[in-house]
């Protein structure tokens, strides 16, 4: 018997394809709007036109009196069930239902169940609400003011527009380096707010049987268990009446993880009506109205050594948070806000503040396609690197290396308390260059600028910290932060995974098996991967931060493990061995020294049923929580070429190479997927997508017309390479990739625009870099903001 050849069987490195695209592919897809109940109605919900009014009345009564109306929600009908008001991940408070004022353009003020969803709609136009208009607050300028409208005065003790301070690092190490720089680079920047956009909007089906007094709610959640148990506690329902389904989800990319007010009103609404209440959000509702991401401003100084080593950074953010704080706290967590900023660079030390401030625009700061705040942390590094090499006179690949920790560095400890745990960067940004031909485009880039041609070249180094808990350190509510799996070998060998992480098209059924296939050597095509529903999985904080693979990933291979040991018992059985004696190869065990006697993983399942020893409980299946003892730390290089036409500010990606090292790849196809559709998103970022506001609080860019998503035709081609560092505390070595291209990406755009316009004195130009800002950067060589 030879062993089982691990790619045939879809284990690790197996590029598999995406057991999930079969019913995708088919249209066959089971997304939250395709499912029908019996008796089921139908929720819309009124927004509130303006950014900041007070509400004077509310009229319902012409709503009430359409055929086919069957409830009419008010903020005050939620306040007699305390449920207008509702607390989010921030520990803040967001109205469900508006009661006292509106704080934002669409805030959700009624809501309206009807036969069916038009009559709705008519149910939300017939009702008549008078506001008297307050003075809006668009940005953190206005927000702080002296003279600002107080945007929560509904909040005791709130006098200010000010909703967090924070701030990490050594103050006083950063002072002193300062003094001894011989050069000090400065930096003012705006990551502007951008939305997820997922292609499936938000929506729930809450479905509350009065025979049963079970709630089940089917919903596009990213995670499941954490809303089963925000309902139980902020409604008081007993969890084990509350069933959260989260069917096929198209894109959550963070969208996903805050509960929306269309959430609760529609559980409410079916639990005083007894019938199935879905709401779907349509893409206004969605883009208007539910987390945003980024809008944070930042102000940065880099202290710096002539020749090209950095002494200490210091920042300071200030981020606009809506009316409402109501994404996950990013200053309780060691990751949220800007502390990774630098952690693969040797930098000695350095101090970050951060300013959070309320405004009249929708609530969020939602960590899109990142962890917490990473992808801004991330990007202001890099926009400060390349601006220190400028100012330093230096080259900026150069300044990166000697910058970038070194392999013996590791684990390496940086100024905000992380421990990077391994890396291979030099590597990473030698194969980088040296794919995109570095030296040689120095020299065809001078040539060209001879002729007046503005060719640049953009470089991102990152790393980012993936994989949230452990638990020592990090929650949600206080529910600490780990993940799980369950698996149930059936007798004839093949098996069902349960997992506590949720795919939102990421491809778990796909790589969950293989993880499976390779510890026990069970086929992952005899695998099926369930995932996102409270009733069968085991608890999971979810999946968002790319932390399914370092965390639910490792898991799974725990649970593997476990059902293995007890596999090895029943081998020793059939085999009439001790377990000492029992050896393991992929999918068999046999006996040391006598090779020819062995029993598969299959017939140890069989045996499990049919022929266990005595004493032994029947059964082949486990459960696996898993606690990280740290986070993963993946590296990547990303570098850009562009050409800038001077004419028009149009700028075109001539290349665009990746190194990525995530470790351990479990199905490379997947992960350059992953990476493709991150630096599709980096290059949405960075060139097209923005939203923002009007003097008046209006929102521009609520529909695909004014907010852009590239398609296959503007998006450049990318060429994809790879490093493995194996992660040293993960079971099978596989460190988080999902999000990495989508932060480390937009710099290296950025960055080869700013390249291509290095003679002109400009410095920065904030994004997107639209053709006609960088039009007007080129003609009054200036910065654009
Ligand atoms: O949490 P999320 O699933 O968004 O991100 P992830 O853990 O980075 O995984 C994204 C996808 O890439 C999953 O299907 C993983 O199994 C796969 N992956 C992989 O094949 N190898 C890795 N080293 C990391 C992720």
């Amino acid at each position: 018997m030879t062993a089982l050849d691990e790619i045939k069987i879809g284990g690790l490195g197996a590029s598999r394809r995406r057991v999930e695209d079969a019913r995708f592919v088919r249209g066959r897809g089971n997304y939250t709007d395709d499912i029908v109940l019996p008796g089921m109605l139908h929720m819309e919900i009124l927004r509130s036109p303006l950014a900041h009014a007070r509400i004077t009345s509310i009229d319902t009564s012409r709503a009430w009196e359409i055929p086919g109306v069957r409830l009419v929600l008010t903020g005050e009908m939620m306040a007699q069930r305390n449920l207008a008001w509702m607390p989010t991940l921030s520990y803040d408070t967001q109205a469900v239902l508006a009661t006292d004022k509106v704080r934002f353009q669409g805030q959700e003020v009624c809501v309206v169940v009807a036969d069916d969803p038009y009559i709705a709609k008519d149910g939300c136009d017939a009702i008549v609400v008078e506001y008297e208009p307050l003075t809006p607050v668009v940005n953190p300028l206005q927000s702080r003011a002296a003279d600002a409208p107080l945007i929560r005065d509904d909040k005791e003790g709130q006098v200010d527009n000010t909703c967090y301070r924070w701030e990490v690092g050594d103050r006083a190490a950063t002072e002193r380096a300062f003094a001894q720089a011989d050069v000090v680079s400065r930096m003012q920047l705006h990551y502007p707010r951008s939305h997820p956009s997922p292609i499936e909007c938000c929506g729930s089906i809450a479905d509350f049987d009065p025979a049963t007094q079970k709630l089940t709610v089917y919903m596009t959640t990213q995670a499941p268990h954490i809303i089963r148990a925000a309902v139980a506690l902020v409604a008081e329902l007993p969890e084990h009446m509350i069933r959260i389904v989260s069917p096929d989800i198209g894109g959550g990319f963070g969208n996903k993880v805050p509960v929306y007010p269309g959430y609760v009103a529609s559980i409410l609404a079916s639990i005083l009506l007894g019938r199935p209440v879905k709401w779907i959000e349509d893409r206004t509702g969605n883009l208007a109205s539910t987390g945003f991401g980024r809008d944070m401003y930042l102000a940065a100084e880099m202290a710096l050594r002539s020749d090209g080593r950095i002494l200490a950074v210091r920042m300071h953010a200030d981020t606009d948070q809506g009316a409402f704080f109501a994404d996950a706290q990013p200053t309780k967590f060691k990751i949220g806000l800007l502390h990774s900023a630098f952690a693969c660079y040797d930098i000695g030390t350095g101090h970050i503040t951060a300013q959070g401030h309320y405004t009249n625009k929708a609530p969020g700061g939602v960590a899109y396609r990142c962890s917490f705040r990473v992808t801004e942390a991330m990007f202001f590094q890099e926009r400060m690197m390349q601006a220190a090499a400028v100012d330093l006179g230096m080259d900026q690949a150069e300044f990166r290396r000697i910058n970038l920790l070194r392999d013996d560095a590791f684990p390496a400890r940086t100024p905000f308390g992380f421990l990077v745990d391994s890396g291979q960067y030099g590597k990473c940004l030698r194969l980088g260059l040296d794919a995109i031909g570095y030296e040689q485009f120095l020299v065809d880039q001078a040539e060209a600028r001879t002729r007046g041609r503005r060719l640049g070249i953009g470089i991102s180094t990152m790393t980012e910290p993936l994989g949230a808990g452990n638990s020592r350190e990090y929650d949600i509510l206080g529910i600490k932060m780990f993940d799980s799996a369950e698996l149930r070998v059936h007798m004839t060998g093949k098996a069902i995974l349960r997992v506590g992480a949720k795919s939102q098209g990421q491809g778990h059924e796909t790589t969950w098996g293989q993880i499976v296939a390779h510890e026990l050597g069970i086929p992952a095509a005899d695998v099926i991967v369930e995932e996102g529903d409270t009733d069968t999985a085991p608890f999971g904080m979810g999946t968002y931060a790319s932390r399914s693979t370092p965390v639910a990933g490792a898991a799974i291979s725990m649970v593997a493990r476990k059902v293995r040991a007890k596999a090895r018992k029943l081998a020793a059985h059939l085999l009439e061995c001790s377990e000492e004696d029992v050896e393991w190869e992929l999918g068999r065990l046999y006996v040391r020294g006598a090779p020819h006697r062995g029993a598969t993983i299959q017939e140890c399942a069989m045996a499990a049923y049919s022929n266990m020893p005595d004493g032994m409980e029947p059964g082949l299946e486990n459960v696996a929580y898993y606690d990280p003892p740290n986070l993963t730390w993946p590296f990547a290089c990303y570098i850009a070429t562009v050409e800038v036409d001077p004419e028009t500010g149009v700028w075109d990606v001539l290349r665009f190479v990746a190194v990525d090292d995530c470790g351990v790849r479990i199905n490379p196809m997947v992960v350059e997927g992953q990476i493709m559709g991150g630096l599709t998103e980096a290059y949405a970022m960075s060139s097209m997508q923005f939203q923002t506001y009007d003097a008046e609080g209006n929102m521009v860019g609520s529909n695909y017309m004014d907010y852009l998503l590239p398609t296959a035709w503007e998006t450049p081609g990318f060429e994809l390479h790879e490093v493995v560092t194996p992660c040293p505390h993960h079971p099978i070595g596989a460190k988080g990739v999902g999000e990495c291209a989508a932060v480390g990406g937009p710099a290296a755009f950025v960055n080869a625009v700013h390249d291509a316009l290095s003679d002109t004195g400009v410095r920065n130009i904030d994004m997107p870099l639209l053709p006609d800002r960088v039009w007007q950067a080129l003609q009054d060589g200036r910065d654009v903001s």
